[in-house]
């Protein structure tokens, strides 16, 4: 492997917060999963979602739809104060595992032009040649046309792949994995290896799309993720964090129930 490269782990909110109630948070599911991260012996940039410290004010406020009234900034501070703390409680708990973990605010370094992202990535590239682990989350950034929008995790994921020498990113989520609807028997299969090609013809299971808090997209929004990340980066893989264990079986190149999705079908 390119020693060079870097792996983006994403830390579904899903996982590490309870989703249904305000601000709670799933603690010793988070410690496990930096226990976990802490033994991954690649650079990597570490990116967290928000789960219900961001998702039930965003939509609350209809933060997700940009700017229509004034009321919502009411919003946009919330989200801001209570993702702060979240970046600091993922952050402390990756350092008392071992990890150099260092947070970036994202709607700092990116915002949305006409025809695009603006970006400063220079802090954390330095970051990177220093041996730290960057930490992002998914955040409400400015843009020109909507005043704002939530950028998500997955998003953002996107936007680095674009900008780093990016290996593999894994998505931390709190499934098995991608499950698709078998045609013939109508039963709802877990798929462990996926190319990109195959995501235009399956039919990803409804069951997964169901979280009604969730505004960026769920599972339909982590698929369209997935299919441009494949343009940049040669493996995407999906695993649940309730089983932090299988990250190190990732590490170790063991076999590991999760789904892997490759850029190019193999012949
Ligand atoms: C959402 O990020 C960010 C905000 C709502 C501020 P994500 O969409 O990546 O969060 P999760 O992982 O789904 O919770």
């Amino acid at each position: 492997m390119n020693s060079k490269k870097i792996d983006i782990i994403k830390i579904g909110g899903s996982v590490i917060t309870n989703k249904g109630e305000y601000r709670s948070l799933r603690k010793k599911q988070l410690s496990l999963i930096c226990k976990e991260i802490s033994k991954w012996d690649i650079k990597c940039i570490i990116v967290h979602g928000a789960g219900s410290f961001g998702h039930i004010i965003a939509k609350q406020y209809s933060i997700h739809l940009g700017f229509s009234y004034q009321e919502q900034m009411k919003g946009i501070f919330q989200i801001r104060k209570d993702m702060t703390e979240l970046s600091e409680i993922v952050v402390n708990s990756l350092v008392e595992e071992g990890v150099k973990a260092l947070s970036f605010q994202t709607s700092a370094i990116i915002s949305e032009n006409k025809s695009g992202y603006d970006v400063n990535f220079n802090s954390i590239k330095k970051a990177l040649t220093l041996d730290l682990t960057p930490v992002l989350a998914g955040d409400i950034i400015f843009t020109e046309k909507e005043g704002f929008r939530i950028l998500s995790g997955d998003t953002l994921a996107n936007i680095l792949a674009n900008n780093f020498e990016i290996n593999r990113v894994i998505f931390i989520s709190d499934i098995d994995g991608i499950y698709i609807r078998n045609k013939d028997t109508g039963e709802d299969e877990l798929a462990t290896s996926l190319s990109k090609d195959d995501l235009d013809f399956i039919s990803i299971s409804i069951l997964q799309q169901s979280d009604s808090n969730d505004v960026t997209g769920d599972m339909k929004g982590k698929i369209s993720a997935i299919k441009s990340l494949l343009e940049q980066v040669s493996e995407v893989i999906v695993i649940n964090g309730n089983y932090p264990k299988r990250l190190t079986s990732i590490q170790n190149s063991e076999n590991f129930i999760g789904t892997i999705l490759i850029a190019k079908k193999s012949t």
